[in-house]
């Protein structure tokens, strides 16, 4: 039986969370490989309206085991929180498991995050602030203190004391701020460890045996594709990989089990922060897009940037991920519009071209090329079947399909689980 990764396909906030919630009903494990509480997935579904940034969209059905994978930088304030949320919505937390192998996100790595933002000054990233990029950069600089650590406090101890060592020397000479104590942030942490132990395991020997026991597994990406550290937008990117190969590397499932790999499109494209977006809409159309959908951030409630739908950027998206079928979500949003426009190739000059280019320099002299297609003005939110579409929507379907260069497996036309048509079957 399947593992399925459900992957942001374009700049994030595409709908993972609800595609995840809705497949989740048939798995047994959800495990999340990658980010942090940079993420936001809204799920609405009979049990209420959710916003979560670090528990799995799984939590929802109660045999379902949710875990926190190796591939995420944990924040453990933030999850204790959200435990917190979901418990006082009656929603039962207890089969969620954190991998020990997960990185912690510390005090002074959302410190430095907001001092390295500030120091860009015009050229800030735009960062959520959650100290995501300084949490992967010390992971790698293997100078990192990962969840097994707050099992152990002696260890957490010695281990705050090196690192703080370091990191003082950077607040304090690099920065000119006052340093932070080790007292203070060793106590702070083993709060949360007596609050957090049960749930922290070797997360590797449960997912295979789930694996072997035949059960559905569902691997829940976070940001999306183009925001990823090699093939995204760098340097305005994200500081880990969002990408199919990483659901493997973040969950500890080898790649040749992996059987589905859906990439999330929105109908549209839309991004948070700072960076190239070449459909993006500065007019009328954007600011008409933005409040139809309400594109404001789950996780800093930012205004969305929106945009056309971008067939060059989708492509490389799929190529990349390798995606075996995508869904397109918010199709809903366009109900009611004349007309739609997808761009179909960059103009760089009296060039065109259809490749994704890796500099941003090059990226930001990139202008759409569009097709326009004909819309239609009808309501699809209570539309269950693919044949029952308007069939400007169909072909709006189709033209994005045949530009990913993959299969649309559903369509969906509203936030609710049940606001979904299927449009080719995913087995
Ligand atoms: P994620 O980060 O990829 O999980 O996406 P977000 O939750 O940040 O943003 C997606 C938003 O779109 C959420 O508010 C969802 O409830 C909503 N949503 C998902 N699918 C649909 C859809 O088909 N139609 C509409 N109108 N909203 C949707
Ligand atoms: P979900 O999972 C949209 C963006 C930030 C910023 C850049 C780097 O909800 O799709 P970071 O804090 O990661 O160092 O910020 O990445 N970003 C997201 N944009 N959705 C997300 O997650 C995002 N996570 C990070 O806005 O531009
Ligand atoms: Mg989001």
């Amino acid at each position: 039986m399947p593992v399925i990764a459900i992957i942001g396909a374009q700049w994030g906030d595409e709908g993972k969370g609800k595609v995840v919630d809705m497949l989740a009903e048939k798995s047994s494990v959800v495990v999340r490989f990658a980010g942090g509480d940079n993420a936001g997935h809204t799920v609405i579904n009979p049990r209420g309206h959710f916003k979560l940034h670090l528990i799995p969209s799984g939590i929802f059905y109660p045999e379902v085991t949710c875990v926190i994978g190796n591939g995420v930088v944990l924040n453990p304030a933030s999850l204790i929180k959200e435990i917190n949320q979901l418990a006082a919505n009656s929603i039962d937390t207890s089969r969620l498991v954190i991998s020990d192998r997960a990185h912690l996100i510390m005090p002074y790595h959302r410190l430095l995050d907001e001092l390295e933002e500030k120091a860009r000054g015009k050229k800030a990233i735009g960062t959520t602030l959650r100290g995501i990029g300084p949490a992967f950069t010390d992971k790698v600089a293997r100078m990192g203190i990962r969840a097994a650590d707050l099992l152990d406090k002696r260890t957490l101890r010695q281990r705050l004391k090196t690192v703080l060592e370091n990191k003082n020397m950077i607040l304090e000479r690099v920065y000119g701020v006052d340093p932070l104590s080790v007292d203070d942030m060793y106590r702070e942490y083993a709060g949360y460890a007596d609050i957090l132990r049960p749930n922290i395991k070797d997360s590797v020997e449960l997912i295979g045996a789930a694996l072997d026991r035949g059960e559905v597994v569902l691997l829940e990406g976070a940001q999306g594709a183009m925001l990823d550290i090699d093939f995204g937008t760098y340097p305005f990117a994200t500081s880990s990989s969002p990408l199919s190969g990483n659901a493997s590397l973040g969950s500890g499932i080898a790649p040749n089990r992996i059987d589905r790999i859906l990439g999330v499109y929105k109908a549209y494209c839309t991004r948070v922060g700072s960076g190239p977006l070449p459909t993006e809409l500065h007019d009328e159309m954007g600011h008409r897009i933005r409040e139809q959908a309400q594109e404001y951030g789950t996780t800093t409630g930012r205004a969305r940037r929106c945009g056309w739908f971008d067939g060059v950027a989708a492509r490389h998206s799929a190529r990349i991920n390798g995606f075996t079928g995508a869904v397109i979500t918010r199709l809903d949003v366009f109900d009611g519009f004349p007309s739609l426009k997808v761009c179909v190739a960059y103009r760089i000059g009296d060039r065109q071209i259809n490749r994704f280019p890796s500099s941003i320099s090059e990226l930001q002299k990139c202008e759409p090329v569009y097709e326009e297609m004909p819309g239609w003005l009808a309501d699809t939110t209570t539309v269950r079947r693919w044949q029952d579409l308007p069939a400007e929507a169909k072909n709006y379907i189709e033209k994005l399909s045949s530009l990913m260069g993959c299969c649309v497996n559903y369509a969906c036309i509203g936030p609710e689980r049940a606001q979904t048509i299927e449009v080719n079957p995913l087995f």
